[in-house]
């Protein structure tokens, strides 16, 4: 089937790169010969009926912004099979022949389920700084959340080192360890507690049998967020009580990592994938996440993207390890 108009949203958290990927999208399918329809706030002005003809210029300037021009939500609606049905209706009445959805896991998944009830083609490209999607060796977005950690933990080290304190650094991920591992290895961290080895292990009581503060005076942990680890209050107040002589301090970084000009790397990846999305419609191909793996572009299909756990790189964990004694 040839594809003559395309829907573009973003979907979930923004992230960095969103933007970048969006101009992408739309000038890879005008030089295609495609015309582009721009949807608002994702799965929601899908069924809210936002949509906003876009030419090259509706993508000018827009590379470097954080965030997403086209705006997002988590719409609860589109988990129904009635909002799905108002969204498809949508479609129709438009002329749109095919998706590209920009988002994470939730926001794949509901792609996955929309391409099956309906028979209709989507291209998802994964959007999140989470870096959880299966597949694909990096995100959109992951890069720039990362440089953002590392520099907030630089400067988090500045007071832990003047103060000789143990700081406790809550990073986002939800079940996924990325951000916080090589936030740590990038910052020279400590320690990463993080939901793949704290499922099987007291990651805090090893460390602190290890005698994590014996050879320094400062220390800094990154923790992922959530109930697996417990995130940082709860492991800060752990170690305030059993070792009141620690000077313990919590600093939850937040949404300041979803913001900001994204970086080189998200930039390029964003590009790269905005155009390998029309490459795949071109090929026919349906229902597939665009990666990347070892650097080359790769058609993952949603089934294997989605609700999966990600590989866990066990050897950058023993290199944190072995470089934080
Ligand atoms: O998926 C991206 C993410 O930033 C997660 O790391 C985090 O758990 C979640 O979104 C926060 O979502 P919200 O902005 O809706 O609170």
């Amino acid at each position: 089937m040839t594809v003559k108009c395309i829907g573009i949203l973003t979907s979930g958290g923004d992230a960095p790169g969103m933007n970048a990927a969006i101009r992408a999208v739309t000038r890879a399918a005008i030089y295609s010969g495609m015309e582009v329809k721009g949807i608002m706030r994702g799965y929601k002005g899908l069924i809210a009926d936002e949509f906003i003809p876009f030419k090259t210029n509706s993508v000018s300037n827009i590379i470097q912004q954080g965030g997403t021009i086209l705006k997002t939500a988590r719409c609860q609606e589109f988990m129904t099979p009635e909002g799905r049905k108002i969204a498809y209706d949508a479609l129709v009445r438009e002329n749109i022949d095919a998706l590209v959805v920009i988002g994470g896991d939730g926001s794949l998944t509901g792609a996955r389920i929309f391409a099956q009830e309906y028979n209709y083609p989507i291209i998802g490209l994964p959007g999140t700084i989470d870096n959880d999607l299966q597949g694909t060796d990096f995100t959109i977005g992951y890069d720039t959340a990362l440089n953002t950690i590392m520099q907030a933990v630089d400067k988090i080290r500045d007071t832990a080192s003047s103060h000789e304190r143990l700081f406790f650094i809550e990073v986002m991920g939800r079940e996924c360890g990325f951000l916080a591992l090589n936030g740590a290895i990038a910052s020279g961290a400590e320690a990463a507690i993080i939901p793949e080895v704290s499922k099987k292990d007291d990651q805090l009581a090893k460390l602190i049998d290890n005698g994590f503060r014996k050879s320094k005076n400062s220390s800094l942990v990154l923790v992922t967020e959530g109930d697996i680890t417990g995130g940082a209050m709860k492991l800060a107040e752990r170690v305030k009580n059993e070792y009141p002589q620690y000077d313990v301090r919590v600093t939850i970084l937040g949404h300041v990592q979803r913001g900001g000009s994204p970086t080189a790397n998200d930039r390029i990846l964003a590009s790269r994938m905005g155009a390998a999305a029309i490459d795949a419609l071109n090929d026919d191909q349906r229902n597939v996440m665009i990666g990347i793996q070892n650097d080359k572009i790769v058609y993952v299909p949603f089934s294997k993207a989605v609700k999966k756990n990600k590989p866990f790189p066990e050897d950058l964990y023993n290199t944190l390890q072995i470089l934080s004694i």
